[in-house]
């Protein structure tokens, strides 16, 4: 939504993005000579790969539908599961997934991609299908259109698992379609059609209860075709936290600033929700969510706007603040994607993948657990 603003704040905001403009040329016109001050300067960041241990494959395979970034097929991938192939309607995205597993049978971009027209039967067999069908629809900075919006890919999704018929599915989406308001968007859309071949479990879990340094609540339906396998599935339970469980003591929460190897300023939090670089008015290279985040990030001392394409551009262009800057790659970390996976794309495309994507340690965990629903 466009702001309102009075004739004096316009030009002070213009002012400010004036000279924002002219300290980011100078930037680039200085980046040789000032790449990499920070970096070294920096702590021991956060490694994604240590929440998240690759697991040996137990020759379970996945079908990946809506599969963005890849945050849902990382985690399953480290969880042991085979990817048969993935199909999403973005070519950024196709090109990501090629370029960090150049042997995956990726198809991507407006005809190759499009899960509306996929042939599903061919893989008929697969193990497990997952994906997160698009979340605009349901999510509250949409318009919350449900079923009238265009963008409802549900039915594809259905389609999809009863023409594979897999052992079981994995459906993520936003926190939103667990509201009242689209109960029967649910009923009519996912649990109606597969009911009758498949026990659902619906369940909302938060990134930082799982070692991933941002708050970042997500829903999950997952279906057994087996009575057996729905028999022994049990949910994941949070890994860190404040208070211990009865599963046992919790990790402490990771938090923004050490994740990023930042130095201590005596306050760190889980960062707020990362907003995704898709969504909003126009592309953009920020990730601030709401006015709320905002205030949090302004007590982390980081800077949430103008994100860089890498660590040394950022650390060569300071806001005016003070404040850390942070590159695609902090976001990343934020996001629990590791170090070694790359996004292809420009700023704010790297950014939509990013802020589209199911937090890999998460992906993970549902993962591991339904392999040992699997029996595996
Ligand atoms: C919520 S994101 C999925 C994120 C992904 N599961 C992850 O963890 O990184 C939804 C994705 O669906 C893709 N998409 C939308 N319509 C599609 C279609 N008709 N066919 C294939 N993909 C589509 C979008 O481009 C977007 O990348």
């Amino acid at each position: 939504m466009p702001y309102d603003l009075t004739d004096e704040q316009r030009d002070r905001y213009r002012e400010i993005s004036l000279r924002s403009k002219a300290r980011k040329q100078a930037m680039l016109r200085d980046h040789s000579e000032s790449a990499g001050v920070l970096e070294e300067e920096l702590n021991e960041r956060l490694d994604p790969n240590d929440l998240m241990p690759q697991l040996d494959r137990h020759g379970l395979t996945a079908l990946s539908l809506f599969s963005g970034g890849g945050g849902l097929d990382l985690g399953f991938e480290r969880a042991g599961f085979e990817h048969l192939a993935s199909y999403e309607i973005l070519d950024i995205c196709g090109e990501t997934l090629r370029g960090n597993r150049p042997n995956w049978d990726v198809h991507s971009g407006s005809i190759e991609g499009d899960v509306r027209a996929a042939p599903f039967s061919r893989y008929r067999g697969v193990d497990i299908v997952h994906g997160g069908p698009p979340c605009q629809p349901f999510s509250i900075a949409g318009k919350q259109a449900g079923a009238d919006d265009p963008r409802n890919m549900w039915p594809d999704f259905v389609r999809c698992v009863l023409q594979t018929r897999p052992r079981a599915f994995i459906a993520e989406n936003v926190p939103g379609l667990l509201d009242s308001k689209f109960e029967s968007f649910v009923d009519e859309f996912i649990i109606s059609p597969l009911k009758g071949q498949y026990t659902i479990f619906r369940f909302k879990l938060a990134a930082h209860d799982f070692g991933v340094p941002q708050a970042r609540r997500r829903v999950f339906f997952v279906g057994f075709r087996a009575a057996r396998d729905a028999a022994r599935w049990i949910q994941p339970q949070p890994t860190h936290g404040d208070v211990d469980t009865v599963f046992g003591p919790l990790l402490p929460r990771n938090t923004t600033r050490t994740s990023l190897g930042l130095p201590s300023i005596g306050f760190d939090e889980v960062a707020p929700t990362l907003r995704s670089g898709f969504t909003g008015p126009r592309n953009t290279t920020g990730v601030v969510n709401s006015k709320a985040s905002m205030t949090v990030w302004d007590k982390l001392n980081v800077w949430p706007n103008g994100v860089q394409p890498t660590r040394s551009m950022a650390a060569a262009y300071t806001p005016e603040n003070g404040h850390f800057r942070m590159s695609v790659d902090d976001c990343a970390l934020l996001q629990g994607f590791p170090g070694d996976w790359r996004f292809s794309g420009a700023v704010y495309q790297v950014l939509g993948q990013i802020g589209n994507s199911v937090c890999p340690p998460v992906a993970y965990a549902v993962a591991r657990q339904i392999a040992i629903a699997l029996g595996v």
